[in-house]
C-alpha cells in the first residue's frame, strides 16, 4: 500500500524510517519532508493547508493511508476533510484535537469526567484574571489557551510574574488563559493508540524540556528523551490509564467527538498518584524518536487498524527491553531565533559510531545539509541501561561537527537511580 506521511521534523524522520522498513509498503510519500525524511520517502510539493490538493493526490496516487505528523494541520482540520474524501487518516479531527488546541477545553473535560488534574480557573480577561489569582498559593502556573509549541506557559514565583504573564496573553486579541495549581513529582509521558473505543498502551518516555543540563532556563519543545521512562511503573501507568486517559476517550465519545489517533498524555508522578498536566494530540518529539527505535515489528498494520477503527483486530506492538536515548542538537540561539544556513559535518560518522541520526531542522544546501530550524537533529542509541544508552548517543554527538549546541545530561534522572 501506499502512504502520504505529513510533517517536517524528527518525529516525522522517526516515522518514515519506521514505517520505510514495513512489509506491507509499496511507497510511502511525505510532504513537507526533509533531507532525513528524503533517504526513506519520496517527497512531494503538496500545500498541506491545502486539504484538496491533499486529497486530489491521495486519489491520483491511491494513498490508502496518511499519517499526520505535527499538531497544527490536525487542529486545521486536516484530518476531517480526508475522511470526507474517503482517506483513511492516522490522527484526530479538529474537534477531538481540542485535547491539545485548547488547554481550557481539557481542564473542562477533566473536571466532568472526574480526571486528576491541577486545580485551575479559565480566565478571558485581565482584571479577571488577576482576581482569579488570589486564591492560588506561588508558584502559579500561567497557561496561554491555544497552541504553543511548548513555550506557552509560565511557572510564577510571584504574583508580580503571574500578572505580568497573564498581561502579556490578554494583550493578544482574543487571549484566554488558564490558572492552575502547581504540582510537584517528576514527569513521564503516557502514549497510548486509541481508534476511538479501543486502547492500546503504546510506551512512554521522559522528555527533558529546559534548554540546559540539570533542567534549567527556558522551556523548549523537547532537548532529549529515553524510553522507557521506568519511573512509571507498570502499577502506575495502569492506574494513569483507568483514571485518565480511558474516561478521556470514553467522555470524547459520549460527546460525539471520538479521539482517533495516540493520545499523548503528559503527567505529573504526584504522591497521591498520576496527574494530568496535559494532552498532545499527536507523538511527542523527540520522544517518537525513542519509541520508534524501540519497537520490534511492522508499524504500518497498527496504525492503518487505528485509521480504520477496528485497533482490538492487532496483536499488541513488542517495545524491545533495551533502553532507546536521544539527545537533540539545537541551533545556536535556540530557543529564540535560531541562526540557520549552517553546515552540518559528519553525520555519516555519528552513523558510524551505532547511532540513528534523525534529521529535524535541516535543508540541503548545494552538497552540504545545513542548518533550518531550532532543533536540528536527534541523535539516538539503544543500549542495555539508561547509562549505557546515554554512552552510546554521545559517542554519536561527539563524531558531529555541529555548529549549535546539545545538553550533556540527557537521562539523568534514571542514571542516577540507576547508580543507587
Ligand atoms: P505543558 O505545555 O502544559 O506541557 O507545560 C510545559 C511544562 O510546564 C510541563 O512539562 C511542566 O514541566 C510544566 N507544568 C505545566 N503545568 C504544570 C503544573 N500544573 N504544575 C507544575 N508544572 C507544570
Ligand atoms: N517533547 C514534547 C512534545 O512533543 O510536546
Amino acid at each position: 500500500m501506499n502512504v502520504l506521511l505529513i510533517g517536517s521534523g524528527g518525529r516525522e524522520h522517526a516515522l518514515a524510517w519506521k514505517l520505510a522498513q514495513s512489509a506491507v509498503l509499496d511507497t510511502l510519500y511525505a510532504a513537507p519532508g526533509n533531507p532525513g525524511i528524503a533517504r526513506h520517502a519520496t517527497i512531494v510539493p503538496l500545500d498541506i493547508a491545502d486539504h484538496a490538493a491533499v486529497a486530489r493526490f491521495c486519489a491520483e496516487t491511491r494513498v490508502s493511508l496518511v499519517v499526520v505528523g505535527p499538531e497544527a494541520p490536525l487542529v486545521a482540520g486536516l484530518a476531517d476533510d480526508l475522511r470526507a474524501a474517503g482517506v483513511a487518516v492516522f490522527g484526530p479531527s479538529a474537534a477531538a484535537a481540542q485535547l491539545e488546541g485548547s488547554k481550557g477545553y481539557t481542564k473542562d473535560l477533566c473536571r466532568e469526567a472526574d480526571i486528576p488534574t491541577a486545580g485551575y480557573v479559565r480566565v478571558t480577561d485581565l482584571n479577571g484574571a488577576i482576581a482569579a489569582l488570589s486564591p492560588f498559593s506561588l508558584p502559579v502556573v500561567i497557561k496561554a489557551d491555544g497552541l504553543a509549541a511548548g513555550k506557552g506557559v509560565t511557572i510564577a514565583m510571584d504574583r508580580a510574574e503571574a500578572e505580568a504573564a497573564l498581561a502579556a496573553i490578554f494583550d493578544q486579541p482574543g487571549g484566554e488563559a488558564v490558572i492552575e495549581e502547581f504540582l510537584t513529582g517528576e514527569e513521564a509521558s503516557l502514549f497510548v493508540l486509541t481508534d476511538g473505543v479501543h486502547l492500546m498502551p503504546f510506551g512512554s518516555a521522559q522528555d527533558h524540556k529546559r534548554v540546559g543540563d540539570g533542567d534549567v532556563g527556558p522551556n523548549t519543545g523537547g532537548m532529549g528523551a529515553y524510553s522507557p521512562a521506568r519511573v512509571l511503573t507498570p502499577a502506575l501507568e495502569q492506574q494513569a490509564i483507568d483514571t485518565i486517559v480511558r474516561p478521556t476517550v470514553a467522555a470524547m465519545a459520549a460527546r460525539g467527538t471520538p479521539y482517533s489517533g495516540v493520545l499523548y498524555a503528559g503527567l505529573m508522578l504526584t504522591d497521591r498518584g498520576p496527574k494530568l498536566i496535559e494532552y498532545n494530540a499527536r507523538f511527542g518529539d523527540p520522544e517518537c524518536q525513542v519509541l520508534m527505535t524501540r519497537l520490534d515489528g511492522d508499524l504500518l498494520p497498527i496504525l492503518l487498524a487505528v485509521a480504520q477503527g477496528r485497533l482490538d483486530t492487532v496483536t499488541p506492538p513488542v517495545f524491545s527491553a533495551a533502553t532507546s536515548l536521544t539527545v537533540v542538537m539545537a541551533a545556536t540561539g535556540y530557543p529564540g531565533t535560531p541562526v540557520t544556513g549552517q553546515p552540518i559535518g559528519g553525520i555519516d560518522r555519528a552513523e558510524a559510531a551505532g547511532t540513528t541520526v534523525f534529521h529535524a531542522g535541516t535543508r540541503n544546501a548545494g552538497s552540504d545539509v545545513v542548518t533550518a530550524g531550532g532543533r536540528v537533529l536527534a541523535v539516538t542509541a539503544t543500549g542495555d541501561t539508561v547509562r549505557a544508552a546515554q554512552a552510546a548517543a554521545y559517542r554519536g554527538v561527539d563524531a558531529l561537527d555541529f555548529p549549535g549546541f546539545c545538553r550533556r545530561d540527557i537521562g539523568w534522572r534514571e542514571i542516577a537511580r540507576e547508580g543507587e
